[in-house]
């Protein structure tokens, strides 16, 4: 039985900075973050988006009427939780009216967050082929102005319902993993922005893209040649070429070739939104899906990284079913459609924080169907406009 991602959407809002001026404005060659970091631009979260609303904006194009009732399980991905204790996936699932007949949990270990719930939701669906999962991965990236950080924020959500005979991706059973008690990114519970030692995560997420990978070979005796695209965790788009160039050397010269035209189609969404943390990775699936020329029965590994730290290489081939076509189109219009900001409604916009007291937003200029529009006695008010 077949079983993995059947629909994989996309939400950020509109607002975005272009690097070349956070460049200027912060005394750097343009060319360090165009080409050095592989960003171009960066999506900036307005205060009336959290966790959930993106969440809620990007599930809402995988929820429809055929599969509602199908959903058994909400698996939310983040580590921008708006609560403690209550679960950002309860939030969602009234949000989206799903009945009550289902499990709705948050899981949290940085980045890796959403492939947790994706390879959970794949062992729940082979025991109940009939259900359905919707998985999430909805973060903000923050690191702070004027720090190093700050060129590889971004913020969005994905949102995947994995089911049996996907229209996308048929998962492999076979998946090779990780996990050590690292400090390379961390952001204590009294902290708005993330606290990192960049170089050296980029030496850890390297470390673990190695490990896994040679674990994940010895398991399945698949070679690199197995492989059409691989698609990473990108932090920042440069991660994933590091990453690809530590494995290229085992291809020859024809392959290598394909995987570098296709690690480009991979890289084209996430360096116009920035780091999204938890949706990254599919963020450059979607991006891989509607960008390369890719046919079905073809084989893609998948490299998922969250600081702390937990690595997991993991693969699939291209469902008979795939067709890209709609999808492409709908990311064209939307990236012709955004607002570029100037440094001065970055910066403002960036340090706009939700006070610890009663307060009503300003919703006008945020034109999502899921917006946050306040809060009233500690609860968040938030609002469906459809
Ligand atoms: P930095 O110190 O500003 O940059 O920090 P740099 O001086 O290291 O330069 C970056 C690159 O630009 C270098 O290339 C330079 O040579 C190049 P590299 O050696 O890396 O190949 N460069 C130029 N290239 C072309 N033209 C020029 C030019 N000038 C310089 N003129 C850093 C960069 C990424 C460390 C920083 O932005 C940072 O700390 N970012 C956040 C941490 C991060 O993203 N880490 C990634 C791995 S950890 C991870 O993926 C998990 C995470 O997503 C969180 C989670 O799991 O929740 C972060």
């Amino acid at each position: 039985m077949q079983i993995g991602i059947d629909q994989l959407a996309f939400y950020t809002p509109k607002t975005y900075l272009d690097l070349v001026d956070l460049a200027h404005a912060r005394g750097e060659e343009p060319d360090k973050y165009r080409i050095g970091i592989g960003q171009y631009e960066q999506a900036v979260i307005p205060v009336t988006q959290d966790a959930v609303t993106l969440a809620a904006n990007a599930a809402v194009k995988v929820v429809n009427e055929t599969n509602r009732d199908q959903i058994a399980m909400i698996l939310f991905g983040t580590e921008s939780g708006i609560d403690h204790s209550k679960s950002a996936a309860v939030y969602l699932k009234r949000l989206l009216n799903l009945p009550d007949n289902l499990r709705a949990v948050e899981i949290k270990q940085a980045c890796y967050g959403a492939t947790a719930g994706l390879q959970f939701a794949h062992d729940y669906v082979r025991l109940h082929p009939d259900k359905q999962v919707l998985v999430i991965g909805a973060d903000i990236a923050r690191y702070g102005l004027n720090t190093p950080g700050e060129v590889t924020q971004g913020g969005g959500a994905v949102a995947m319902t994995i089911s049996a005979a996907p229209k996308l991706l048929n998962l492999d059973n076979e998946t090779a993993f990780r996990s050590e008690d690292i400090m390379d990114f961390w952001r204590p519970l009294y902290r708005t922005e993330a606290l990192v030692d960049g170089r050296f995560s980029e030496n850890v997420y390297i470390d673990f893209f190695k490990t896994v990978w040679l674990d994940y070979q010895r398991q399945t005796n698949r070679t690199i040649a197995d492989f059409t695209a691989f698609a990473f965790h990108l932090p920042f788009t440069k991660m994933g070429l590091k990453a690809l160039r530590a494995v290229l050397p085992e291809a020859d010269a024809e392959q290598q070739k394909q995987l570098k035209t296709n690690f480009e189609a991979s890289r084209q969404y996430n360096r116009r939104v920035g780091n999204l943390y938890t949706g990254s990775l599919y963020l450059s699936l979607r991006s891989l899906f509607d960008n390369a020329v890719l046919k079905p029965g073809q084989r893609i590994g998948l490299f998922s990284y969250g600081s702390g730290a937990e690595g997991e290489f993991f693969s699939g081939t291209i469902s008979e079913q795939f067709d890209a076509q709609q999808s492409r189109q709908r990311f064209s219009e939307f990236f012709s459609s955004r607002q570029q900001l100037t440094m001065a409604q970055y910066e403002r916009l960036f340090s706009q924080q939700l006070p610890d007291h009663d307060v009503l937003l300003d919703v006008t200029h945020d034109d999502a169907r899921f917006v946050l529009a306040g809060i009233k006695h500690d609860q968040r008010q938030y609002l469906d406009r459809n």
